[in-house]
């Protein structure tokens, strides 16, 4: 494994090229030989259920009820439509990079060598928000289906530590619960009930620890304990699919009611149902896709990476893509769109069937699977900060490695701190729109970087080609962006805020350690002598 030296501090007075990129065929050569002791040992089908075990999670298990009731209504349907066309086309970039270019550090190292050195670590520093708030965002969605199950087994998560801070909790015939969930659940009047302000998610906080503690060990994820996982999950969605859709059928005209007004009249503010509702709920369910782009970090484990890495990508897209529609129309017909403000809508579902057992099947499809995505996003955190690190763009303490366990052992337990932490004290809406932003913004950059490579690059041999270039990325830059400015105004000012921090540390520290920056000095001198 690599790890990167101290780099040197550089004097104010040595000019710093902040569009200096990274040499595009010493990269292609780096990536053809050494793997950092990785074995090249998955397949096509290997990493389609990569995609899938890192993208199924807390979007579909969770966010869809949420969204469905406060945003879009039935017509959630349709923004996992457009949600799935904006990663369609990003998709397709990804594609094209990853098998140019099959090295860890995907969207980051992609714009190190074809927009520059400051696009990278913006690129770098927006995917914290991708994997750190992302973890953090799946681990809320863990921890109201962890509750749920425990309730189920007579045991009660403390209602002060039941939620996010100012997360009304109410007790309704001996349980307590999540105020909006109980009101959405059973349209009461929640008011007069006795009730408690939560303080912080206790159950998310120990989900994202227990993580932390399996990363800093070392995770020798097998690809056949991941199958096993990806096939839990795909099997309890087609499980409520197929048991939905009977019902249904069954009951087709008490139930599709459910489906009018497929799109709610908008409510008199942008993004409050209506057709704003559709490309907002867009934006927020956005979130169930994301992991397709984990694929590409995978690249140096592929035994052929020019030709699987565009399939494992756009393949798991597909799979996803079929699924979510699915089951948001069968949830939108099981359950009145209004009731489904609660944390665990599929399973909510699941019990308008009167099938016994498959609330509780839902539950444990739902814990293992958010289990296994939580693990990829804080893994893709770390490996993220050790490439920075092994750039010099971070301290060198990001990038150093436990003798022992051959894991990135500082940095992993810094990010599993800090994303515990917010884990605990956000909110999911907050912390999904957060992971959105990020990665819209890294899809815009690598749709940009593909035409800006095939303008500036032309020659280079592209063993997969975005079809129709510039109109496929230019397409993912359009729908990424509407995407993003569709999200709420405070989003926008946290990730404003967020990227003038990450152009501060880069101005103070990354640009004056940068070991590309160190190269050209060399460079500079051994051609002024
Ligand atoms: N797509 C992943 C999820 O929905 C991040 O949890």
């Amino acid at each position: 494994m690599l790890v990167p030296s101290g780099g040197e501090d550089r004097p104010n007075s040595m000019p710093v090229n902040i569009f200096a990129k990274k040499d595009l065929r010493a990269v292609i050569a780096e990536s053809q030989g050494e793997t950092g002791g990785l074995k090249r040992a998955l397949g096509a089908f290997n990493l389609i259920t990569l995609g899938v075990g890192a993208i199924i999670g807390t979007g579909i298990f969770v966010l869809t009820g949420p969204v469905a009731a406060t945003t879009a209504g039935p017509a959630i349907v349709l923004s996992f439509v457009i949600a799935a066309i904006a990663c369609a086309f990003a998709g397709l970039c990804y594609a094209e990079f990853a098998s140019l270019l099959p090295i860890a550090g995907s969207s980051y190292s992609y714009s190190y060598t074809t927009l520059g050195e400051v696009v990278a670590w913006i690129i770098g520093w927006a995917l914290i928000l991708e994997y750190g708030f992302g973890a953090a965002t799946v681990a809320v969605g863990w921890s109201g289906y962890i509750a749920s199950f425990l309730q189920d087994l007579g045991v009660h998560v403390p209602p002060a530590v039941a939620g996010a801070p100012g997360t009304q909790m109410v007790l309704y015939h001996g349980h307590w619960e999540r105020a909006t969930a109980l009101a959405a659940r059973l349209h009461l009047n929640v008011a007069a009930l006795p009730h408690v302000q939560a303080r912080f998610d206790l159950m998310a906080l120990i989900g994202i620890l227990l993580m932390t503690a399996v990363l800093f060990k070392g995770i020798q994820e097998s690809a056949n304990l991941n199958t096993a996982i990806v096939v839990l999950k795909v099997s309890v969605l087609l499980i409520f699919i197929g048991l939905g859709a009977e019902f249904l059928f069954a009951h087709w005209s008490a139930y599709t009611v459910n489906w009018h007004p497929f799109i709610p009249k908008n409510a008199g503010a942008f993004g409050e149902f209506g057709w704003s509702g559709v490309l907002r709920g867009a934006g927020q369910i956005f979130f169930a896709y994301i992991g397709f782009d984990a694929v590409s970090t995978a690249a140096q484990e592929a035994k052929n990476p020019q030709r699987d890495m565009p399939v494992g990508i756009l393949g798991s897209l597909v799979v996803c893509t079929i699924l979510y529609i699915l089951v948001a129309v069968i949830l939108t017909g099981l359950v009145p769109y209004t009731h489904l403000n609660v944390p665990d809508p599929v399973a909510v579902g699941i019990d308008v069937t009167g099938v016994r057992w498959g609330s509780f099947l839902v539950k444990i499809g739902a814990i293992g699977g958010l289990t296994s995505t939580m693990l990829v996003m804080l893994l893709g955190q770390t490996r993220v900060f050790f490439t920075m690190a092994h750039d010099g763009l971070l301290w060198s303490w990001a990038g150093k490695v436990h003798p022992r366990f051959r894991t990135p052992y500082i940095v992993t337990i810094v990010v599993g701190l800090c994303v515990a932490l917010l884990a605990a004290s956000l909110p999911i809406s907050t912390l999904d729109e957060l992971t959105s932003v990020g990665t819209l913004f890294a899809f815009t950059v690598v749709c940009a970087g593909i035409w800006v490579l095939r303008r500036q690059r032309p020659e280079l041999e592209r063993p997969f080609r975005t079809p129709w270039v510039p109109f496929v990325p230019i397409m993912g830059m359009v729908v990424s962006l509407a995407m993003m400015v569709s999200l709420h105004a405070l989003t926008w000012k946290v990730f404003i805020a967020w990227l003038i921090a990450g152009l501060i540390v880069y101005a103070l520290y990354g640009s004056r350690h940068s070991h590309v920056q160190q190269a050209l000095e060399v460079t500079r001198q051994a051609s002024a002598k």
